[in-house]
């Protein structure tokens, strides 16, 4: 089935191509350009063209292909970088240089690596889709490979293949392979959905303690430019307590990917001392990359963190910043001349915006096991302004908001995460967890910390009025506590030693400074004035 073009617009083309279908992928042009069906009309098609479409010309051919934008699942994918597509980009590096060439098609399951299958199953055995038929070593860690489809297995046989060979086949000779493809825009199915219970510790004693996140939910972390977003990001992909990070940098700056990745591979994880890559893939879309591209690369992201999943795995997606990724929908949905909606994004913007963030959650998985995947999307909201729609779109389906402060940012605390403005819709269930896991006092110094912040909040206008000296000990004392919670506990240098807290020794710091606080009070409640009590050296401090 072949056709031609016969418009081009930037990224998007129209062809003459009748019988294509919704997202079915077509090779545009003489180079053969990767695009994907976005409209019908009667005679034509609109194409999104996921590379340049420079030099491309109106009557070239064009050729669908019956296949909708796909992923390959399988061994090869850990410690992997590659674009939205999916393509590896050592691999496009080492073929085309810096820039990649059109019609690229390099993909996983050119991979001539072998791995090692184990059966799990034996020939004339019945199977449902999604049972694990055997596993796949790669490196220490095991795929479970699932059956694509129910049906009885005729042969299945173990040892060293590569992606692209059977290794079985069901009776009616379908073959079987190592390696599956998934069409992206589709969630991958389970058996049901459960709540999430279980925390997703960051080492981030700001998030940990006063806006934690569960494993399977969702947050957000909008935040001007310059006010830590990046860098909060890769905190959480160094340290968080997940078996897999798949980490999306989307249209933000090229040498920042490179920088992250140089980092990585000298790093090792905090909860198993493995190398940190070894768990982590990244998808990289630098903003020289196709609009396109960018588009679809957060859905390449999320279809590879659901293969995980759906083994048993706690996956963790972040992405920075997901504005890139709405940024690309509008220039797509305008040179398809759709109708805008509000500040030119596309009237279904918080739709889409939802249906992706949907993908994350606890799951029973077709195989029985249980599954999560958690996101933590960053927003960049020009301006600062958080009432812009990308922000909007996602606080409605975010279950926590760490909002990045610039004025916090600007007075170099860092992470700047706003102790009054976020929230954590997870915060009562993790605090009774970790009630009973870390400390029986978790939830109770929370609550004190909390408030030690907010009377700060107030006393601090009024030692702008009258001066500190005008204040009551007590207040004055309650400052100085407060300070010590910021400067010493809510920041957190991500260049030093202390850039991860386990949850341990974040009840122990905030004990710390909460028991100095009471033996104060005590002090004054006997008489004693704040100077005396903190003795020299305090002075100045509380003074400050
Ligand atoms: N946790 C942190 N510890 C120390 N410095 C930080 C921290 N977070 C941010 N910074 C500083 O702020 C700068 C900007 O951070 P970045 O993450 O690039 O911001 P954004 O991505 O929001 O533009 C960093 O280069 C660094 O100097
Ligand atoms: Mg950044």
């Amino acid at each position: 089935m072949s056709g031609t073009i016969i418009g081009i617009a930037g990224p998007t083309v129209t062809v003459d191509l009748k019988g294509l279908r919704l997202n079915e992928i077509v090779l545009v042009g003489k180079a053969g350009l990767t695009g994907e069906v976005v409209r019908l009309e009667r005679e034509r098609a609109v194409v999104q063209v996921y590379e340049d479409t420079r030099g491309l010309a109106v009557g070239e051919p064009v050729a669908g292909t019956a296949r909708t934008l796909a992923v390959q699942l399988g061994p090869g994918l850990l410690g992997g970088m590659f674009d939205g597509l999916q393509r590896p980009l050592e691999k496009l590096l080492e073929r085309d240089g810096p820039f990649i060439g059109s019609g690229s098609s390099v993909s996983l399951l050119d991979s001539p690596l072998q791995w090692h299958f184990t059966p799990f199953k034996r020939p004339g055995e019945m199977v449902t889709a999604g049972e694990v038929v055997g596993q796949a070593e790669e490196g220490t860690f095991r795929h479970l490979v699932g059956a694509p489809r129910d049906g009885e297995l005729a042969t299945l046989v173990s040892g060293f293949y590569s992606v692209c060979q059977a290794v079985g086949s069901y009776a009616d000779g379908t073959p079987l392979s190592i390696c599956q493809e998934w069409p992206v825009r589709r969630p991958r199915p389970c058996r049901r959905r459960l709540p999430p219970v279980e925390p997703l510790v960051t080492g981030q004693r700001v998030v940990d303690f006063l806006y934690p996140l569960v494993r399977g939910g969702t947050a957000i972390i909008p935040g001007g430019f310059g006010t830590g977003k990046t860098l909060l990001e890769q905190s959480f992909a160094k340290f968080s307590d997940v078996d897999l990070v798949v980490y999306v940098g989307c249209g933000e700056r090229g040498n920042e990917m490179a920088e992250l990745l140089e980092e990585f591979a000298t790093l090792s994880d905090p909860w198993t001392a493995r190398r940190l890559m070894e768990r982590t893939i990244v998808v990289a879309n630098t903003s020289n990359m196709p609009v396109a591209a960018r588009e679809a690369s957060i859905y390449t992201a999320v279809t590879m963190a659901e293969y995980f999943r759906d083994m048993g795995c706690h996956v963790l997606l972040l992405a920075d910043s997901i504005s890139r990724w709405a940024e690309a929908l509008r220039e797509i949905s305008s040179s398809l001349e759709e109708m805008p909606g509000e500040e030119g994004y596309p009237t279904y913007l918080a739709s889409r915006m939802a249906g992706f963030m949907e993908r994350a959650g606890v799951v029973e998985t077709m195989n029985g096991r249980i599954g999560s995947l958690s996101m933590i999307l960053s927003v960049s909201p020009p301006g600062g302004d958080f009432t812009e729609p990308v922000t909007q779109a996602c606080l409605r389906t975010a279950g926590a908001f760490l909002m990045l402060d610039a004025s916090l940012a600007h007075r170099r605390h860092f992470p700047a995460v706003n102790w009054f403005q976020s929230y954590s819709l997870y915060e009562r269930t993790m605090e009774q967890h970790f009630s009973r896991t870390i400390a029986a006092g978790w939830a109770e110094a929370r609550q004190h910390c909390r408030t030690l912040l907010q009377r700060e909040e107030a006393l601090r206008e009024v030692a702008e009025i009258v001066g500190l000296e005008g204040m009551q000990e007590q207040d004055r004392l309650t400052l100085h506590s407060a300070e010590r919670i910021r400067l010493e506990f809510l920041c957190q240098n991500a260049y030093s030693e202390d850039a991860f807290s386990a949850p341990k020794k974040i009840m122990a710091m905030i004990d710390g400074i909460l028991a100095d606080h009471e033996r104060l009070e005590q002090r004054l409640a006997a008489g004693d004035s704040l100077e005396a009590a903190l003795g020299k050296g305090g002075v100045e401090h509380a003074a400050q």
